[in-house]
């Protein structure tokens, strides 16, 4: 997968971009990540991208023209198509992603759904907002990564990027790893773990999990995910795969619930 992102603060992606697994997925070639600076593109004579909205109102809107002149010099040089308005399943693998808080909110199931495709190219906006012209024209879809407003969409590029690429095969360690978490297909938040030592500041590791009896560990870990998952999101539960002696027995914790 390439991923590519419009910004003008393109030192952001440094650190984030090298570290870690999304570094080690880089450089063994399993994803392309590539910032690139707006501002050259401006056709201002002081590369400015903002400028005061029509109308008036506070702030400074980004306008169209730098946005859409790095959107062309990109998808050309990636050999994309670069105007937006198709249907998902005609996306020709490529997704034109406005980061706002506008946005359809970022789940498990939409990074699911764009790590199948080939490249994501994430415009991220400035000051109050872009010209909804170029979005109009350059991007398929908006997504929001929580109800809160940040200052840039940048910060949430980075967790796009970073969620949509642990998804791709060979990114993380194993393969299993994506499949056995929260949000995962089951829909229940994840179940405590422990790790060495036996016993930590008077607290021990539960026994279920030292005797290798995998049968009762598998109970114990999906009992641990509901109980999680109804103590902090019991909204999740309505949506989670569960069995009907599982149904069952959460209706007695609460009636509403299910
Ligand atoms: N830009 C500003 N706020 C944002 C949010 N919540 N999600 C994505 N991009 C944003």
């Amino acid at each position: 997968m390439t991923i590519d992102i419009l910004t003008i603060f393109t030192e952001m992606f440094d650190s984030v971009l090298n570290a870690s697994i999304l570094g080690r997925a880089r450089q063994a070639g399993l994803i392309e990540i590539e910032a690139t600076d707006i501002r050259p593109f401006s056709a201002s004579k002081h590369k400015n991208t903002d400028d005061y909205p029509f109308g008036g109102g506070a702030g400074m809107l980004m306008m169209a023209q730098p946005i859409a002149d790095c959107m062309k010099a990109v998808c050309e040089k990636r050999g994309v198509p670069c105007l937006s308005n198709l249907e998902p399943h005609e996306s020709a693998g490529v997704r034109r992603i406005y980061l706002s808080p506008r946005g359809v909110k970022l789940t498990q199931k939409l990074a699911q759904e764009l790590s199948k495709e080939d490249h994501l190219i994430l415009l991220c906006g400035h000051y109050e907002g872009v010209d909804q012209r170029a979005l109009d024209k350059y991007i398929d879809l908006e997504v929001s990564i929580g109800d809160y407003v940040l200052t840039g969409g940048e910060l949430g590029a980075m967790v796009l990027a970073d969620c949509v690429a642990r998804l791709i095969p060979g990114v993380l360690g194993s393969e299993e790893s994506p499949q056995d978490e929260s949000f995962s297909d089951a829909g229940l938040l994840e179940y405590p773990q422990y790790t060495r030592p036996r016993e930590f500041e008077g607290m021990a590791v539960p026994d279920v999990l030292l005797n290798g009896d995998h049968a009762k560990i598998a109970a114990w870990r999906r009992e641990q995910a509901i109980a999680v998952t109804l103590e902090r999101r019991p909204d999740l539960l309505k949506t989670a795969t569960l069995t009907e002696k599982e149904k069952r027995m959460l209706t007695v914790f609460d009636d509403r619930t299910l």
